[in-house]
C-alpha cells in the first residue's frame, strides 16, 4: 500500500474537530499516531472504479433555464454511453446553495435561507427529472454528509500549513461569487438608469469594496505543480484550446486565494473549523460537493476508488473554467488528491446572441420548452446544436427544422417506412434474409453476393458504413464531441432513407412472384432494418425514450440493446413489433408538429 505523509499540522487543532476526524480514511498504520503525523491511505488499488460524471451544481437563487439543462443532458449522455458499453457509471448533479447570492436572494424573498433553498433546489430536481437525466445523487452543499466534507478538508489544508490569516483589501462581486484584482475592474454606466459603477471587465457585473480579516489557501505553493500538470496534460480540457488561457492565468496572474469571510457579512455558509467568526467561502465549499458523493473523507483504505474519484469528466460551463481548472486542481494537489480526468467546458446559449441569464431577464425555461417540443427532442436539439467552442443562439425555428428533418423525416420516416409498411413484413426480411448472414462479421454484406451488379454496389457501400458507425461514434464519445457522434448518427440514418429511395422496394412488391425481386425487397428491407437497429442502439445515450420506442416498434429484446449489438448480423431475433403497431395507420415515433 503506497501511502502519503500529511505534513505536520503548524497550528495546534481544537479538540472538538480532531474528535470528529473520521478514521476510516486514515492509512490503518498510522492511526495510532498523532493526526499531524498520519498519513493518506491511497494505495493503487485493484477494485473497480465507476465512471464518473458530474454536472455544476447549480446557484439556487434563480430558476433554472436553459443553459442549465444543457449541462445536465450533456453529462446524462456521456453517462449512459458508458452504460452502454456495460461500465458502470455515476453521474452527480445538485445545488450550490450557501454564499452572499443566495443570502441576499433570500433576504429580498424575506425567507429564511434554509427554506428559500429547499424550495429552489426542488425547481432544479424536478428539471432533473423531467430531462430523464439519470443521476445517482441529487447534492445539496446543505446536506450533512457534504458540510462535513468541507470542514474535513479545511482541516487537512490547515494541517498543511497551507492556510493563514490576514487582511484582505479587494473588489468583490457577489454575482460572481469571486474577487477581481484592481487590474480587472472598470467603471461602467448602467444604460437604463444612468448609474455609474464598477464591474469586472470579464462578466461585466457590479463588484464592491471590502477590507476584512479572512483566511486565505496558500495558492500561489502550487503554482509548479499546476504548470507541471498542465504541460503534461493538454489534453485535459476540451477544447483543448482554452487550455492557454488557464495557463496565461495561472503564470501570471495566480494569487494566495481568500477563502473565507467575516459571519457578519455572510452568514450563509459552513463555519470555518474552530473560527465561529468566519464563513468558508462559497466556491471552495461548492467544488468539494465532487468528492462528497464520491465518499470523501470516508474512503476505505484500499478501496477509495469505488465511488468515483477521481471524476472522468467534470462538464462545467466555460465561465466557470478558473475555479475547476485552477482553483479545485490547485485544492486536490494541496492534499495530493488524485485530479478529475477531464474538464468538459461548454459555450453558452445566447438569445439573440445575448448570453442567457437570469439577470438580463433573457431566459428559456426549459420545462416550458421540454413541454413544447418533448424532452428527447431538446435533449437532440441541445446536443446536435449547443455550442463547445463557440456560442449557440438558441432558436424556436430551428427546433421544429431540426424535428422535421432527422426525428420526423430521419429516423422516425425509417423506422415507419420498414416497421410499419403494409406492403412488407419486417419478420419475414429478417427471418429468410438474415438466416443468410448468421455467423458473418464485418465483410459479411460483401460475401454475399447477388447478380443485380447495381444493388450489389448499393449493398456493399451501405454495409460497409453500417459496420462502421459504432466505431466512429464510439470514437467522437471518447473525444467528447457529443455533437459530432450524434451527427454522424443522422448522417447514417439518412444514408439508409437514400438507399430505400433508390432500391425502390414498393416496385419489388409488385414484381414479388419473381424470387430474383422477392430476394432483393427482403435483403433491402432486412439492410435498412439493420441499420436503424444500430442507429437506434446508438441513439439510446442521447434520447433513451425515442429510442427505445425504435427498438420496440423494430422488436429487438430488451436484453439486444447494448454496445455489442450495434454491428450488423448481431441479432437476428428480431422483427416483431413489442407494442403491435396498426400498420399503415400508424402515427409514428415522431409525429408531425401542431404547427405544420
Ligand atoms: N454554482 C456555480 C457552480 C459550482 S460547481 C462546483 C455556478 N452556478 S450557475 O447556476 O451560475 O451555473 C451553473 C452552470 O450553468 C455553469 O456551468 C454555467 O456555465 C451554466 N450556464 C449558465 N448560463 C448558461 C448559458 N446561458 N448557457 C449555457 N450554460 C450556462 O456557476
Amino acid at each position: 500500500m503506497e501511502a502519503i505523509r500529511i505534513s505536520a499540522a503548524r497550528r495546534a487543532l481544537g479538540g472538538q474537530f480532531v474528535l470528529s476526524l473520521s478514521r476510516s480514511w486514515v492509512c490503518r498504520s498510522c492511526r495510532g499516531l498523532p493526526v499531524a503525523f498520519r498519513q493518506f491511505s491511497r494505495s493503487q488499488t485493484t477494485s473497480s472504479k465507476p465512471y464518473y460524471v458530474t454536472t455544476p451544481i447549480f446557484y439556487v437563487n434563480a430558476a433554472p433555464h436553459v443553459g442549465h439543462m444543457y449541462s445536465m443532458v450533456l453529462a446524462d449522455v456521456l453517462k449512459r454511453w458508458q452504460q452502454l458499453k456495460g461500465k458502470p457509471a455515476i453521474l452527480c448533479t445538485g445545488t450550490d446553495e450557501h454564499g452572499m447570492k443566495v443570502q441576499k436572494a433570500a433576504a429580498l424573498e424575506d425567507m429564511a435561507p434554509k427554506e428559500f433553498c429547499d424550495a429552489n433546489a426542488a425547481k432544479f430536481k424536478a428539471l432533473a427529472q423531467k430531462a430523464n437525466i439519470s443521476y445517482d445523487r441529487f447534492i445539496r452543499t446543505t446536506d450533512a454528509d457534504h458540510m462535513q466534507a468541507v470542514e474535513h478538508f479545511w482541516f487537512l489544508l490547515r494541517e498543511k500549513g497551507l492556510i493563514y490569516e490576514r487582511k484582505h483589501s479587494g473588489w468583490y462581486c457577489v454575482s460572481d461569487e469571486c474577487f477581481y484584482p484592481e487590474s480587472q475592474i472598470e467603471k461602467r454606466q448602467d444604460p437604463f438608469t444612468g448609474e455609474v459603477f464598477m464591474a469586472s471587465m470579464e462578466t461585466g457585473n457590479k463588484v464592491e469594496w471590502s477590507e476584512e480579516m479572512n483566511y486565505h489557501f496558500r495558492m500561489t505553493a502550487l503554482k509548479a505543480k499546476l504548470l507541471e500538470f498542465y504541460a503534461k496534460n493538454p489534453d485535459w480540457i476540451v477544447p483543448a484550446t482554452r487550455m492557454n488561457h488557464v495557463v496565461d492565468w495561472v503564470k501570471n496572474h495566480l494569487e494566495d486565494l481568500s477563502i473565507s469571510r467575516p459571519r457578519e457579512r455572510l452568514s450563509w455558509g459552513i463555519r470555518v473549523p474552530d473560527d465561529s467568526s468566519q464563513t468558508i467561502y462559497v466556491w471552495v465549499d461548492a467544488l468539494i460537493n465532487y468528492i462528497t458523493q464520491a465518499g470523501f473523507p470516508g474512503w476505505t483504505p484500499g478501496r477509495e476508488m469505488e465511488g468515483g474519484w477521481p471524476a472522468d469528466v467534470h462538464v462545467i460551463g466555460k465561465d466557470i473554467m478558473r475555479f475547476h481548472c485552477v482553483y479545485w486542481p490547485a485544492l486536490l494537489l494541496a492534499l495530493d488528491l488524485p485530479l478529475p480526468k477531464q474538464i468538459l467546458s461548454h459555450a453558452h446559449w445566447t438569445m439573440d446572441r445575448r448570453k442567457m441569464s437570469k439577470s438580463v431577464g433573457n431566459v428559456v425555461n426549459p420545462t416550458f420548452a421540454m413541454d413544447r417540443w418533448g424532452v428527447d427532442t431538446m435533449r437532440f436539439y441541445m446536443v446536435h446544436d449547443g455550442g463547445i467552442s463557440d456560442d449557440a443562439d438558441y432558436n424556436n425555428s430551428m427546433i421544429s427544422q431540426r424535428y422535421k428533418k432527422h426525428l420526423q423525416g430521419g429516423i422516425g420516416n425509417l423506422t415507419g417506412r420498414i416497421a410499419a409498411s403494409k406492403s412488407w413484413g419486417l419478420p419475414e426480411a429478417v427471418g429468410s434474409e438474415g438466416a443468410k448472414f448468421e455467423g458473418l462479421t464485418r465483410f459479411g454484406g460483401l460475401l454475399m453476393p447477388i447478380a443485380n451488379k447495381s444493388f450489389q454496389q448499393l449493398f456493399t457501400a451501405h454495409h460497409l458504413e453500417m459496420a462502421s458507425v459504432a466505431r466512429t461514434v464510439g470514437m467522437r464519445m471518447q473525444k467528447l464531441d457529443l455533437s459530432g457522434a450524434l451527427q454522424h448518427l443522422m448522417d447514417n440514418v439518412s444514408r439508409t432513407n437514400h438507399l430505400i429511395d433508390e432500391t425502390a422496394p414498393w416496385a419489388l412488391v409488385k414484381d414479388s412472384g419473381n424470387p430474383e425481386s422477392r430476394e432483393l425487397l427482403h435483403r433491402v428491407i432486412f439492410l435498412a432494418a439493420e441499420n436503424i437497429r444500430i442507429s437506434a442502439i446508438l441513439l439510446q445515450p442521447f434520447m433513451p425514450t425515442k429510442a427505445a420506442e425504435v427498438l420496440d416498434a423494430l422488436g429487438v429484446s430488451e436484453d439486444k440493446r447494448t454496445i455489442e449489438y450495434a454491428k450488423p448480423y448481431t441479432d437476428f431475433d428480431y422483427g416483431s413489433p413489442i407494442v403491435p403497431i396498426e400498420k399503415g395507420a400508424w402515427s409514428g415515433i415522431f409525429p408531425r408538429l401542431l404547427e405544420g
